[in-house]
């Protein structure tokens, strides 16, 4: 009984001790970077800009078991924005991933098939860039945008349509059959659910948009604000990069969140630093994370999984807390925000041209 007690005792101490450490240690010194500098630092370790070229974009986003080409390509856009893939004819994908608006709807929770809304009260991330992200969906379920696209179309909160029912639709339409067959292939096997997402997805493979941020990475010092350099410093120097890293500055792995706690929050019982509304607790239920993607960040309000958190500042006021230990002050999350504009850009519109169309992949 009293060792037991003992070794409670002991554990309780080693949390205080431990978590009380992490507050103390004293926040980082930041040493503002000239732009060459800044630059290098940058590129070499993770952060790049997004290619303009279509033979640079097969290079970065080409999938071996799903080839792209200029045909799978348009077929898979006619697909995105078409509502006969779900049940009662209404939603698209583009219901929910406006891609003239930051790819996702600026809504808290998704509002899917007869105005469902998600059940776990998710909210819509953007598509844009999504395909360079190594895993798809808040908890990383998915491997790949390929994979990706069945889930919404089955969803019953989506678009609700069995593959089946998906398949028929299509097979419906001449112009798809023909086009389906141009870019698959096999005469009357084409129309399936799996090349129905491998088509949508070679589409989502060049939905990548650039701004003022790849052109300073290439090297126009002009195309980026004082303020919005200091942001990228912080942004590199105070650890964001760590995890919102790699072309598409985040979306590379699966993190926790929050990753410190603070006292009232442990006693209170709270998993977030903003209301837990619709339960979600990512991977496992263990408070882990695909690591969102920040490019045009400042489009897809509202924030974090739930989209609990209206204000961009708010949302980085957390993460500065909660995932680095350094609360900013107003002024490093006013150069943060400046940064985050230079996240906002245009879809870039490749040159589909060479390749071959035929894809005998499986
Ligand atoms: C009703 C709104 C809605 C519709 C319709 C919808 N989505 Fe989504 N999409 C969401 C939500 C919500 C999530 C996050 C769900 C989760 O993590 O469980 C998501 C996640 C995604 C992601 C993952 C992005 C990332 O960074 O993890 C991609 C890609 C995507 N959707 C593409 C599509 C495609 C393609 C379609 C059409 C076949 C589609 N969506 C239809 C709401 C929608
Ligand atoms: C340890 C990994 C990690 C670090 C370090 C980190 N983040 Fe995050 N960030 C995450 C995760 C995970 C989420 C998603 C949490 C959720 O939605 O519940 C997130 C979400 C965000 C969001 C909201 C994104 C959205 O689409 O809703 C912003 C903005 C953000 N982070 C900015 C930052 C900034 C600024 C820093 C540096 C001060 C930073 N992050 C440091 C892992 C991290």
């Amino acid at each position: 009984m009293h060792t037991i007690i003992k070794i409670i005792l002991a554990t309780i101490m080693i949390v205080i001790l431990f978590y009380g450490f992490l507050w103390i240690l004293p926040s980082k010194e930041i040493t503002y970077m000239p732009d060459d500098a800044l630059r290098s630092y940058a590129l070499s370790h993770g952060l790049a800009p997004v290619p303009t070229t279509y033979k640079k974009l097969l290079d970065i986003v080409d999938n071996p078991n799903n080839p792209l080409s200029p045909a799978k390509i348009s077929l898979g856009k006619k697909l995105f924005f078409d509502p006969i893939l779900s049940h009662n004819m209404s939603v698209s994908c583009f219901h929910c991933h406006l891609l003239n608006d930051g790819g996702d709807d600026n809504l808290p929770t998704a509002i899917g098939f007869g105005g469902r809304a998600n059940p776990r009260h998710l909210n819509s991330p953007t598509v844009l860039n999504a395909a360079l992200a190594k895993s798809q969906f808040w908890d990383g379920r998915a491997k790949d945008v390929e994979a990706q696209a069945a889930g919404p179309m089955q969803a019953p909160f989506e678009m609700n349509i069995t593959p089946k029912e998906a398949e028929n639709r299509v097979k419906k339409i001449a112009t798809y059959v023909e086009n389906f067959q141009r870019v698959f292939g096999k005469k009357n096997e084409s129309v399936t659910f799996k090349n129905i997402q491998k088509a949508i997805g070679a589409y989502e493979r060049t939905l990548l948009t650039r701004g003022a941020y790849d052109a300073f990475l290439e090297g126009k010092n002009s195309a980026m604000s004082d303020s919005a350099k200091r942001g990228l410093n912080l942004f590199i120097q105070k650890g964001c990069k760590g995890c919102h890293t790699g072309m598409s500055v985040g979306g590379q792995s699966l993190q926790h969140f929050p990753l410190r706690r603070v006292l009232s929050d442990v006693f209170e019982n709270r998993p977030f630093p903003f209301e837990n509304r619709g339960g979600f607790l990512g991977k496992d239920g263990k408070n882990v994370f695909r690591v969102p993607i920040l490019r045009n960040i400042t489009k897809t309000a509202p924030y974090f999984h739930n989209g609990m958190v209206t204000d961009l500042k708010e949302a980085i006021r957390i993460m500065s807390k909660y995932q680095v230990g350094d609360e900013f002050t107003p002024v490093q999350i006013h150069d943060m925000v400046a940064f985050f504009k230079t996240l906002e850009g245009e879809l870039v519109s490749y040159d589909v041209n060479s390749s071959t169309d035929v894809d005998n992949s499986d």
